[in-house]
């Protein structure tokens, strides 16, 4: 799959002079990056790497040791539904089965049209409202499966709107 970084460096070049070609703000070099890419293409490591003077294999190593960033490219929500003890008594797994049909992925994946990317994840803190999916910073309580096709709707309408919004 092409990635913007590799049919727009420029928009790396803007990150690196942003922070000054600085190695020390390497990390946030890539924070950035993560963000407006939603990923850390090799492309764009290789620009960091030229432009900061640092190893590829440094930035690697960031790279796969901090759970924020991401190799591969992330869906712009990130869908988690909680499998923790209360959220599977109350039927997470029917909810995380009934996102995987919905965005037709598994759980890990991420939608081709980079929306969303599925995860099952542990405790979410907030067990009253057991099952609870966390859609991008929003947490959505007694989430049960019949409720997965409106909550999909609700966030591929934001999405549209986001992107009207940039244009
Ligand atoms: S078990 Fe799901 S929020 Fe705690």
């Amino acid at each position: 799959m092409s990635t913007e970084a590799e049919t727009d460096p420029r928009k790396v070049d803007a990150i690196i002079e942003r922070w000054g070609r600085d190695p020390s703000f390497v990390i946030e070099m890539m924070q950035d990056v993560q963000q407006e890419l939603r990923h850390l293409p090799r492309a764009a490591l290789e620009q960091l790497s030229a432009a900061t003077s640092t190893d590829m294999a440094r930035l690697y190593h960031i790279a796969t040791f901090y759970k924020a960033f991401s190799l591969e490219p992330r869906g712009l929500f990130s869908v988690q539904v909680c499998t923790g003890t209360a959220c599977h008594v109350r039927g997470a797994a029917r909810s995380l089965d009934a996102l995987s049909r919905e965005l037709e992925v598994e759980p890990g994946e991420t939608t081709e049209d980079l929306l969303f990317t599925l995860e099952g994840v542990r405790c979410l803190g907030c067990c009253s409202l057991a099952p609870v999916v966390a859609v991008g910073p929003d947490l959505h309580g007694d989430l049960d499966s019949s409720k997965v096709k409106r909550l999909v709707k609700k966030y591929r309408k934001r999405a549209a709107k986001m992107e009207a919004d940039n244009a």
